[in-house]
């Protein structure tokens, strides 16, 4: 008899954990987006790529060798792609300077909107 009362009660606890499981779920999917919504879009992708090839980029990167400046693939490999990454690289190609591969520094490029050197980032850092 007492085991017949358990049952109902296991039940009962499964349900009122459910919208606790629920939650916590919906959490972590919440998170997962976010951090997706961070990935470069494939347009911005493409216009990133475009931008690079009539700027003077090319001039001293190369996708997989090393030029004046680092090849592509190797700033995709230290640099995650991530907004944090977009944002600091971004400046950095506006401001130029060296530093981070060697002493040879980067000619500034002032005439370049924050938002187009955001997309030239997220270029390079889908290149792997
Ligand atoms: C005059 C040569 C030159 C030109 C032109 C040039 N770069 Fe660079 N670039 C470099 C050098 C040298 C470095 C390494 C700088 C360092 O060590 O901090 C570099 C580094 C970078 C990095 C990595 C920065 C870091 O902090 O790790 C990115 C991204 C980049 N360049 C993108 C571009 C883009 C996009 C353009 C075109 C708008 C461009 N570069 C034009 C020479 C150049």
């Amino acid at each position: 008899m007492k085991k017949m009362l358990m049952i109902p009660g296991v039940v009962m606890v499964l349900m009122l954990a459910n919208p606790v499981m629920n939650a916590a779920q919906a959490q972590t999917k919440k998170k997962a987006q976010a951090a997706a919504g961070a990935k470069a879009s494939p347009a911005d992708i493409a216009a990133g790529k475009e931008l690079l090839s009539t700027s003077d980029c090319l001039a001293c990167h190369k996708v997989d060798v090393k030029l004046v400046g680092p090849a592509y693939i190797d700033v995709a490999k230290k640099y995650p792609a991530n907004e944090a990454n977009y944002n600091k690289l971004a400046k950095k190609i506006i401001a130029g300077g060296a530093g981070a591969w060697g002493d040879i520094p980067m000619s500034p490029h002032p005439a370049l909107s924050m938002a187009d050197a955001k997309k030239m980032v997220k270029y390079i850092l889908s290149v792997k």
